[in-house]
């Protein structure tokens, strides 16, 4: 049976890419995209998840808008000059005529969770303000979620915004602290798998020929993308950090973890650190007393390269 999903994203362009790949599999039911600020401001990215429904013909979708800043302090900033100033590299696609669900992000997932107990994995791959506010309307949310997939964090490896955190933990710090210290069952995709994999300029250029819609989208918008990444380096590359808990559900031996006890740090040094004590290697009740989860720390390549590919070519 298929996955039942809320896709919680900040569209961007690696999410679109995410979205897509989760369209276009068998084994994943979309019930709704759920946005966020993070890498564009709430309305653009809720604006963004419809333009990508029409884009996919995946009309039934409910697309919802989400908190629009973080739990503690100011508003962001964001993120477009890795994503353009549409979110989507410049290529400044139709706007959708389709109505947002009026639900807030963070009622839809309760709701979706209570009609569906037990049923739904929550794939978050923005900040988390979302998931943390639906704990605060439904403190039993663990008990109703089949489990919760991050992209997000760097255990072992430095961040992206800061030395020590990643952007969409950095983002939105106390909101993390809370979704990684509630009783749910938690994977983490972060820095650590996501950073180990380049994709090359020739990549999105398959996913075009292999599906000249959706690929194609992606391929236009990853060329400003891969400007970004491709700062300081000899080569052109680029990063899709927004799949990989998609693929972990697909297929989980694509994945080796690491589990542990999990901190994320907000003081303002640190903020968004994601440190992992791994099983037996302190006895610090500080550490202890910390939820443990799954952090991704192996992936297969080449394995989920041939997985990004034949889902866009269905
Ligand atoms: O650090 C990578 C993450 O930040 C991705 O989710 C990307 O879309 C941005 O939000
Ligand atoms: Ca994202």
């Amino acid at each position: 049976m298929a996955h039942k999903i809320i896709l919680d994203t900040d569209p961007g362009i690696d999410d679109a890419m995410a979205i897509f790949f989760a369209f276009q599999s068998k084994d994943i039911e979309v019930l709704g995209l759920t946005t966020v600020f993070g890498n564009v401001p709430a309305d653009m990215a809720a604006k963004n998840a419809l333009i990508l429904c029409d884009l996919a013909e995946q009309h039934h979708v409910p697309v919802t808008k989400g908190v629009a800043r973080p739990w503690v302090g100011p508003e962001s900033e964001y993120a477009h000059f890795v994503h353009g100033d549409d979110g989507f590299g410049n290529t400044y696609p139709e706007a959708s005529k389709r109505a947002l669900d009026p639900r807030s992000s963070a009622q839809f997932i309760v709701d979706m969770a209570r009609a569906h107990p037990g049923e739904i994995t929550l794939v978050a791959v923005g900040p988390l303000g979302n998931l943390a506010l639906a704990l605060r309307l439904e403190p039993e949310l663990p008990k109703l979620i089949k489990g919760v997939s991050i992209m997000g964090g760097a255990a072992f490896v430095p961040g992206n915004v800061t030395p020590v955190a990643e952007a969409n933990i950095w983002n939105d710090a106390h909101a993390a602290d809370i979704v990684f210290s509630a009783d749910w069952d938690v994977h983490m995709f972060g820095l650590d798998v996501t950073y180990d994999i380049s994709f090359p300029p020739t990549f999105v250029d398959v996913l075009e020929e292999k599906n000249p819609v959706l690929g194609g989208f992606v391929q236009k918008a990853a060329q400003f993308y891969m400007d970004f990444y491709s700062q300081g380096r000899e080569d052109r590359v680029c990063f899709f950090h927004d799949a990989f808990p998609i693929a972990h559900l697909i297929d989980p031996s694509l994945f080796g973890f690491t589990e542990g006890h999990m901190r994320v740090a907000t003081d303002p040094l640190n903020k968004g650190q994601t440190a992992l004590a791994p099983e037996g290697s302190t006895a610090s009740p500080d550490w202890l007393n910390a939820r443990k989860v799954k952090v991704a720390t192996q992936v297969d390549h080449p394995k989920l390269t041939e997985l990004f590919i034949d889902t866009y070519a269905r």
